[in-house]
């Protein structure tokens, strides 16, 4: 079931100036209920713009953004409900923090909230676990953080605010390889133990074939493919055309299947890759016994 639907959208930025431009241009989609969305495009292709529409920041200049059966923009008095339904967390996230210590950082949500002592220091500390922020990290000074370090409190103080939908703004750029699978390998237990939505922009194609259940590719101001992760990474024209990728193993599948394996074209991460060899594996087989 869709949470979240975007109907004729369009937004420019510098409206009737010479710099106006068209970051949105008729955007039509669904997001699915309880799934981890990816949202992939090239840069400037409006990833940040949707999802600063999601929950009001910014507002169509035409067109219906409909999130959970309600059209957010029906009562414009009203748009600072949807905040406490979809939280945000910018690209940069780093830059946001303000707070004495990790802990006052991460509770601030919570204590806008009104919610008793112990619910706070119960949903700072679960969402810190998440995102991978230690027990002694929670007294320090953000500011003594490393960026990566800085951008999992951002992310521990949204998800803290327990918001129905999660959406993250590269949630992992930049990080090592064993910082991204902390964060997203703990955003995904997060939604699994949760239920929560969770919308994820990222350049790594890698990525988004690993966590991602459903997927969403921007391209010049509008949304070109919307499907499963699996339909979408067999889409390699379209992306390429878009100018993205498929994940690094595709390529390999793809390869193969150019000199003569007939391996399946569903291919998108090692697990499905190593299960496409092996079910190549014993059709060999198969055959050899047949003989
Ligand atoms: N505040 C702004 N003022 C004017 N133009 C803007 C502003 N923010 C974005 N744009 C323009 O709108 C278009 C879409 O930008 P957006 O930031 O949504 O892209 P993006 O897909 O998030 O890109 P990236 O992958 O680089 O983060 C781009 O052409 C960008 O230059
Ligand atoms: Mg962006």
């Amino acid at each position: 079931m869709s949470i979240i639907e975007l109907k004729n959208v369009t937004f420019s930025y510098g409206k009737k100036t010479p710099y106006e431009m068209k970051a949105l241009d008729d955007v039509n989609l669904c997001i699915e209920e309880n799934l981890i969305t990816g949202l992939i495009g090239h840069t400037g292709s409006g990833k940040s713009t949707l999802v600063q529409m999601l929950n009001g920041l910014l507002r169509p200049d035409s067109g219906t953004i409909i999130i959970d059966n309600e059209d957010i923009w029906e009562k414009p008095k009203k748009i600072g409900d949807v905040r406490f339904k979809v939280g945000i967390v910018m690209q940069y996230p780093e830059y946001q923090l303000f707070a004495e210590t990790v802990r006052d950082d991460i509770a601030y949500g919570p204590k806008n909230m009104k919610l008793s002592e112990e619910e706070i220091d119960h949903r700072v500390r679960q969402s810190a676990e998440f995102c991978g922020i230690s027990e002694d990290a929670l007294d320090k000074s953000p500011f003594d953080l490393s960026g990566g370090q800085k951008r999992r409190v951002a992310l521990a103080g949204v998800m803290a605010m327990n918001p129905k939908i999660l959406v993250l703004d590269e949630p992992a750029a930049g990080l090592d390889p064993k910082g991204r699978r902390e964060i997203l390998g703990g955003i995904k237990r997060y939604r699994e133990e949760s239920g929560t939505t969770v919308i994820i922009v990222s350049h790594s194609m890698e990525d988004m074939a690993m966590y991602c259940d459903r997927v969403i590719v921007m391209s010049n101001a509008q949304a070109i493919a919307n499907g499963t992760t699996k339909e979408v990474f067999s889409k390699k024209k379209l992306l390429l055309d878009a100018g993205l990728d498929v994940p690094e193993i595709t390529h390999v599948a793809s390869a193969l299947r150019d000199i003569g394996v007939e391996i399946d074209n569903d291919v998108y991460t090692v697990d499905t890759a190593f299960e496409a060899i092996k079910r190549l594996h014993s059709s060999l087989n198969e055959e050899g016994s047949d003989e």
